[in-house]
């Protein structure tokens, strides 16, 4: 077996249901889970339609580059939302969902022949970018989220031998679990760094499109461009359908960014063999030229979480996030492994403690103390959700 596979550590859904096996949830409420970022709102008939009429090209291999239709949509999306110019034969390519391409770009980039080959990783993050760093024979290194400064990651925390050993940055904005959008400023800061060490950017974007403001989140790209760096060195942004678009069960999402790296990640892809099925490329083109689905999508998780988030503030200390369908609340007295456990037991709410969510670094565990509420169910149910919350709070057992 390879060694590296025993590093790995058990997701937090999994640590959850061993802390939580002792419970006998209340019989008195029907069982609601906020605890699975997993969307729920309907797909869209226009991305069915497109599935069920693209079935006649099953017969072929599809090309790992995808079709070049698939390709222009995502650059067009690219240039609509971030105002950059994409080139879709070279900055472009389909995944098979964000997950599967974070995994596979630690493969592609890192040199774990290289003393100390290290990655840099949010605190709290996706689960994911750990696991593909450690199976690329690379360390983690963790920046913890800074609450004072809206989540932001507090790159000075590293010194100056972490940063040279570094090979690649994941940067999550939107973020999850925290919802805070990277601005400006920090992205100067992360690029002055990626020029000085070399290190590769990954920035994972796939809640991008549910936000809460009136400006929509930046993008990566977009910083990049707005910072002179058109040819976005050393950058890579991965997007999906997933949230945007209702459907996680698709598979899909996209690439973009510096042409180099992209053609290092085809190699690597076409050996890995995930090329996107033919029909889910059609179907992905229709969502990506679509942004009516998208607006409306948005605006049932802004009436959601208008109504939802006042009422949660009344018991927990939380705020509306800038994106994303997460709630990053802190619990009253600072227990969330005991505060989730208690809610499930006395009311069959599941919410995720935060932290399990997060590596001890830098002296503390940044998501202790916080649960994580995934606002996904219909608006009935989390409203349910969050009065039993709000009880919950004014008489834990
Ligand atoms: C931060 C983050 N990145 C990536 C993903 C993967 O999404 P997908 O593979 O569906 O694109 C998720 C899924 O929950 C996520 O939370």
């Amino acid at each position: 077996m390879n060694p590296l596979l025993a590093r790995l550590h058990p997701y937090p859904f999994e640590r959850l249901r061993a802390l939580t096996a002792d419970i006998v949830p209340s019989r008195a409420f029907k069982p609601i889970g906020l605890g699975i970022g997993e969307p729920r709102h309907a797909t869209p008939e226009l991305i069915k339609t497109a599935l069920v009429g693209s079935l006649d090209g099953l017969a072929s291999y599809p090309a790992t580059a995808g079709e070049p239709a698939l390709r222009s949509a995502c650059a067009l999306w690219a240039g609509r939302r971030y105002g950059v110019e994409l080139d879709p034969a070279t900055q472009v390519l389909p995944v098979n969902g964000s997950r599967e391409a974070l995994f596979a770009l630690a493969q592609t980039v890192i040199d774990p022949t290289r003393p100390g080959a290290s990655v840099v990783c949010p605190n709290p993050f996706y689960q994911i970018y750990e696991g593909a760093a450690l199976l690329a024979g690379a360390r983690t290194l963790f920046v913890n989220s800074d609450p004072q400064r809206n989540f932001a990651p507090d790159w000075e925390s590293l010194d100056e031998a972490d940063w040279s050993n570094t090979q690649l940055v994941y940067v999550c904005s939107p973020g999850n679990p925290t919802g805070a959008v990277m601005p400006l400023e920090q992205w100067r800061r992360l690029f002055e760094l990626s020029d000085r060490h070399g290190f590769v950017i990954a920035s994972d974007e796939c809640y991008s499109e549910i936000y809460f403001r009136d400006e929509p989140p930046l993008g990566a790209l977009d910083a990049a461009a707005r910072l002179g760096r058109s040819d976005f060195r050393n950058l890579v942004m991965l997007t999906s359908l997933s949230k945007r678009s209702n459907v996680p069960g698709m598979r899909s999402g996209f690439v973009a960014g510096d042409a180099a790296i992209m053609k290092a990640f085809l190699l690597y892809r076409t050996y890995h063999g995930s090329a996107m099925n033919p029909a889910v490329q059609r179907a992905s083109a229709a969502a990506w030229n679509d942004e009516e689905h998208v607006v409306e999508n948005r605006a049932k998780y802004r009436a959601k979480f208008a109504r939802v988030t006042p009422l949660l503030a009344e018991v927990l200390d939380v705020v509306l996030p800038d994106a994303g369908f997460y709630l990053w609340a802190h619990v009253p007295d600072g227990d969330d492994v005991a505060f989730a456990r208690g809610l499930l037991a006395q009311y069959n709410v599941t919410v995720l403690p935060g932290s399990l969510l997060a590596r001890d670094a830098h002296g503390v565990n940044p998501g202790a103390g916080r649960i994580r509420l995934a606002l996904v169910a219909e608006t009935d149910e989390c409203l349910e959700a969050a009065n039993r919350i709000v009880s919950y709070c004014r008489s834990p057992a």
